[in-house]
């Protein structure tokens, strides 16, 4: 029984801002945030109180555990008087970032790639690699039959056959 000064909030309420774009078959978790401005593509996943902030973008079938933090200002400008830059995440086509990752303002994680639990990624991650630890380095390469295929790579894929 809570205190009745207590403020519960329901355990299945997420935050999306109104100026968020989310796409179709979409699935955002609880306790997700969403902040202003984000472009969160097609057949993504975000999940329980990942906090994807201002500017970020989430390209088709891109998936976000649980308790990622994307970050989009470098300077904290708690009153203060300068302006911060915003500069949100962007993460590509098919990429996977596991449960607990940071990404700090700017990065761009290529197309398939795979950032692991727990990583702070400070630096681009290129296409289909697996990065993890703090701060995130190369640990290895997805391989072929954990990538998805863009939608023109699918069609050509079908000709060949
Ligand atoms: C990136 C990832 C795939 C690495 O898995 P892997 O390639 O099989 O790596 P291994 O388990 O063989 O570990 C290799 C080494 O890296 C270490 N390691 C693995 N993942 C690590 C991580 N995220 N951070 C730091 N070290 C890590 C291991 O301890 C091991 O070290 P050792 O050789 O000294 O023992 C995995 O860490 C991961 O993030 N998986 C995603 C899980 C997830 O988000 N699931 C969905 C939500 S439930």
């Amino acid at each position: 029984m809570e205190d009745e000064t207590a403020k519960v909030v329901s355990s299945y309420t997420y935050y999306v801002s109104e100026t968020a774009k989310i796409g179709k078959n979409t699935e955002i978790q609880q306790g997700a945030i969403i902040e202003d401005d984000v472009v969160i593509g097609d057949h993504c996943f975000v999940g329980c109180y990942a906090v994807i902030s201002e500017g970020s973008v989430l390209e088709d079938n891109v998936y976000v555990g649980a308790r990622s933090l994307f970050i989009s200002t470098k300077k904290i400008d708690h009153r203060r008087k300068y302006e911060t830059e915003l500069s949100g995440p962007h993460v590509g086509y098919g990429a996977r970032i596991a449960s607990g990752a940071i990404l700090l303002p700017g990065v761009k994680i290529g197309k398939n790639a795979l950032v692991g639990i727990g990583a702070l990624v400070a630096h681009d991650v290129p296409e289909r690699e697996i990065y993890f630890g703090i701060p995130a380095k190369k640990r290895g390469n997805v391989p072929d039959e954990e990538c998805v295929d863009e939608p023109v790579k699918a069609k050509k894929r079908a000709a060949k056959k």
